[in-house]
């Protein structure tokens, strides 16, 4: 599979993009809380690829669902983990505290489904991070996730789709891109073979970038 590779950096940004600083805690790691409403396989590539790492915890895994297998994951690897309903996270101080709890420095939103709202953009300025399946601003916005931004990339005959790393704001897929790849389509792709070759390069860039920010 052919990949082109887009860095974007402060040029290309809304909002002005710099490192992580790093953390006050003196040579403590840095504290990832990862978002998740499905399966997880991108938390899993990044709790693989980090499990080593002195420098970096996963210290928390949110979920809107109390179903999402990201919570199964959670467990296997004695992760802290923590169920959001709709009304604490949109109108209480419940997250907030829960991620000061645990000494959140990064929050990666991977396939979480859920509009971030604006006192916790505020509370974590260019600290939340977001992987989105297409090339944005192509196939963003609200309904656009999972299969549904597959089969929109299908339906249009696309001869190319991809990834996005980008910070969030409030406003769905709207913030400054960090990192883009891009893979062919073959005319003969479907929904599903699409899914496929998306799946790979978030696996393969995710973990990375995230390493690079911090
Ligand atoms: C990923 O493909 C991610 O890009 C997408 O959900 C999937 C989650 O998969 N996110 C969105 O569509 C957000 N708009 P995973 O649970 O296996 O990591």
């Amino acid at each position: 599979m052919m990949i082109f590779i887009y860095l974007y950096y402060s040029s290309l940004d809304k909002t002005e993009h710099r490192p992580l600083e790093k953390s006050e805690k003196g040579a403590a790691p840095s504290l990832i809380a990862i978002f998740a409403s499905g399966r997880g396989s991108n938390a899993e590539k990044i709790i693989t690829f980090f499990k080593d790492d002195p420098s970096v915890k996963i210290g928390l895994i949110l979920s809107n669902r109390k179903e999402a297998k990201v919570l199964d994951l959670a467990q296997a690897h004695q992760i802290p983990t923590y169920i959001a309903a709709r009304e604490d996270f949109y109108h209480s101080d419940k997250i907030t505290t829960t991620l000061a709890k645990h000494k959140i420095d990064l929050i990666v939103l991977a396939g979480f489904l859920w509009l971030i709202p604006a006192y916790l953009v505020s509370a974590y300025p260019n600290k939340i991070i977001n992987i989105h399946p297409a090339l944005l601003p192509k196939y963003g916005g609200k309904g656009m996730y999972g299969m549904n931004v597959h089969k929109a990339v299908h339906k249009a005959g696309e001869n190319e789709t991809g990834i996005t790393i980008h910070y969030v704001n409030e406003r769905y897929d709207d913030g400054a891109v960090i990192f883009q790849a891009a893979c062919e389509l073959e005319k003969s792709d479907s929904p599903e073979q699409i899914a496929k070759k998306v799946l790979a390069l978030e696996h393969q860039y995710l973990p990375q970038v995230l390493k690079e920010l911090l």
